[in-house]
């Protein structure tokens, strides 16, 4: 039997914490759905047309991953595309609560799809899409913290210059 995860989330903008998740996930199923949110409470900086494309992007060459989106419930999607398995990342214990909250109801709503918790690297423990976009706002930089391809696309959004390497300092 083909075990299929959907990762999902609102990827605004996709993360290299999020990366690293995918490419957890990747190596332990068979598939991975990684599944964006249409219609959100929140107001998005990126179109989902351009999330998509950052996602695709980024994760090109892993072959048994995909990029879509979805409306509605996340575990009539899940179960609308043969997924048995909802990975959620944790990073600190701070995310736990509302994670339980989401996976149980989850459960509840579906006894066929299981949430399964997973760890980012530490090095990505204390990055979200948050903060990189108010850094970005704000002109910092966010080298390291996001594909390239999002780096460019925060850069162009909040009309900023691309970052100039410091000059060489002479001895
Ligand atoms: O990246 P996010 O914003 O933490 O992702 C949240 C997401 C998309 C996983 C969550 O909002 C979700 O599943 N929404 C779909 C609607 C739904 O199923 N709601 C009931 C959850 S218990």
């Amino acid at each position: 039997m083909k075990l299929q995860a959907v990762y999902p989330g609102t990827f605004d903008p996709v993360t290299n914490g999020h990366v690293d998740l995918i490419r957890r996930s990747a190596a332990l199923f068979d598939r991975v759905i990684v599944a964006i949110l249409e219609n959100t409470d929140k107001t998005p900086l990126f179109t989902i047309e351009e999330r998509v494309e950052m996602l695709e992007g980024a994760l090109k060459g892993l072959k048994n991953v995909a990029v879509t989106t979805f409306a509605g419930l996340l575990v009539g999607f899940a179960e609308q595309v043969g997924a048995a398995v909802i990975v959620r990342g944790i990073r600190a214990v701070s995310d736990y609560e509302y994670e339980l909250q989401m996976a149980l109801m989850n459960r509840r709503l579906s006894s066929r799809v299981e949430t399964v918790f997973m760890m980012p690297a530490e090095a990505y423990s204390y990055l979200s899409s948050r903060l990189v976009k108010e850094i970005s706002l704000l002109g910092g930089s966010v080298r390291g913290l996001v594909p390239p391809l999002v780096e460019r696309r925060l850069r162009k959004k909040y009309s900023l210059a691309p970052i100039k390497r410091a000059p060489p300092v002479s001895p």
